[in-house]
């Protein structure tokens, strides 16, 4: 499976420390770093966009942001039609985020926990899956939301 990454300025270090760990953990999910490449300040929805695109086409796929509260991430994701972008910066809600709602994207806040935090809420992101059932029919009525005018 392959997991798309980004962040802005604030989750920029965050966002390498969860690489390294994904990569040694999780050795059958192929990590892609989607920017930003440096410190300097950048406009998160920017990078939002790009990695929930990366998602979208690449089915089955998942991807995580991280900005400084991860509320920023989580607005922009969301307005992008196939996204269920899920902040969650406790492991519980990590885990019913993929088991309930199928989200395909994990936001974090950088600001808000720590790295070792961070690592657990991304591997029971990562270790859940999504249980069908009624929670399907919940993710449809959600889908009819996004044809509102
Ligand atoms: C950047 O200073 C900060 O606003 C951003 O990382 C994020 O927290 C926005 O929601």
């Amino acid at each position: 499976m392959n997991i798309y990454i980004s962040s802005d300025h604030a989750g920029y270090e965050l966002k390498f420390n969860l690489i390294s760990m994904m990569i040694e953990k999780f050795k059958d999910y192929e990590v892609f770093d989607c920017g930003p490449y440096s410190e300097e300040s950048v406009d998160y929805p920017v990078f939002a966009e790009k990695t929930c695109e990366k998602v979208l086409s690449d089915v089955q796929s998942l991807g995580i942001l991280i900005c400084g509260t991860g509320i920023g991430m989580s607005m922009a994701a969301n307005k992008i039609k196939g996204i269920r972008a899920a902040l969650c910066n406790d492991i519980f809600s990590a885990s019913l985020a993929r088991k309930h709602n199928d989200a395909n994207i994990l936001v974090l806040g950088s600001r808000v926990i720590g790295s070792g935090l961070a690592q657990e809420i991304v591997a029971s992101f990562l270790q859940n899956k999504f249980e069908g059932g009624r929670h399907s029919e919940r993710l449809a009525l959600i889908k009819n939301l996004e044809n509102r005018n």
